[in-house]
């Protein structure tokens, strides 16, 4: 197959938003991290997906979209819903809800399931994408199943040319760790951390979250415990490196890449799925990196870690 390159300008965005309403597979920036999108209401788009990334079909997938009133075609809405989407939409945070009987999203996009995850992005290349496309587009990460998100045009292009339509060369995700999962059924559940700190949430609807995140058996059904994962070994909060290892530092220490010398968490997980990148690249075997505080965005970081570490 094929990979066509788009840029951003607007005749580009035009051409790649013709892929999604043509039954094909497209992968554009978010502000999280690169998706790989296809129109959801098609099955045999959303088929090539799977397809392309060689994922286990019983995942299910996010569907993006750009209005409310798109998700209410075929989920139901409720107050909670609103107040958090009022908050943090467009943005990092995605949302578990029941499906609607009349929903026209693919079977196959939801794994069969009765309930649907939806996010509306903030980045201004997937907007327009959803926009002209005019169709919920589900996206996972735009990586091969079990491998490092993409953070950067260069990743996708290097792992999944020849495997899809089309790749839109936009500026690189901002965020870099994939968005908050929350459901309200049965309790309000944290399924995923990610970019948005869930005691904001609980904030601004005055209620407790449960962690399943935590809980390997009953978190989010992607939530594999092996994830994420660089080809080479993982040692976790190391304070000293060896000799052998490719070290990944954090805070003003001789290191082969530091995630952030100011030690400042947002920056970090910015760089950590480009760096997992590099040491592919690198053909790096063994590798070392320094204790990330478990504060804030740093319990997403700790938890793609743990993940990226874990055996295989
Ligand atoms: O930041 C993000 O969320 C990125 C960008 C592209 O939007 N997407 C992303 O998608 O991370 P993916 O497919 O890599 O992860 C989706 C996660 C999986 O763990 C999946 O099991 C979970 O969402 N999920 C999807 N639908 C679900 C549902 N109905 N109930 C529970 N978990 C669900
Ligand atoms: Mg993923």
């Amino acid at each position: 197959m094929q990979t066509k390159i788009f840029n951003t300008s607007d005749p580009d965005l035009l051409k790649a938003s013709q892929i999604i309403k043509s039954g094909g597979t497209l992968a554009f920036p978010t502000e999280t991290v690169y998706g790989l999108g296809a129109d959801a209401t098609n099955k045999l788009a959303v088929a090539k997906i799977f397809q392309a990334k060689g994922r286990p079909s019983f995942n299910p997938l996010i569907i993006h979209c750009f209005s409310i009133e798109q998700i209410q075609s075929f989920a139901l809405w409720s107050s909670e819903a609103q107040t958090v989407a009022e908050k943090f939409w467009p943005g990092p945070l995605t949302m578990v809800l029941p499906l609607l009987p009349e929903s026209k999203i693919s079977p196959l996009a939801l794994a069969g399931l009765q309930t649907v995850a939806v996010r509306m992005p903030a980045h201004s290349v997937a907007q327009s994408i959803l926009k002209l496309s005019n169709t919920p587009i589900a996206a996972p990460s735009a990586n091969p199943s079990g491998a490092v998100s993409a953070t950067k045009a260069e990743h996708v292009i290097s792992r999944l040319t020849g495997k899809i339509e089309g790749i839109i060369s936009g500026n690189s995700s901002k965020v870099g760790l994939e968005s908050t999962i929350i459901s309200f059924s049965p309790q309000p559940s944290i399924l995923r951390f990610g970019a948005i700190d869930e005691t904001d949430i609980s904030k601004i609807l005055g209620l407790d979250f449960k962690e399943k995140a935590k809980d390997p058996k009953i978190s989010a059904p992607g939530q594999l415990s092996s994830h994420y994962a660089p080809k080479g070994s993982i040692r976790l909060n190391s304070k000293v490196f060896r000799k052998n290892e490719v070290s990944i530092g954090f805070g003003k220490i001789v290191c082969d890449l530091n995630l952030s010398r100011e030690e400042n968490l947002i920056e970090a997980a910015a760089n950590l799925f480009d760096y997992l990148h590099r040491l592919d690249d690198m053909g790096a075997e063994k590798i070392a990196i320094s204790p990330i505080p478990e504060e804030g965005i740093g319990i997403a970081i700790n938890d793609r870690l743990r993940r990226a570490a874990a055996p295989r």
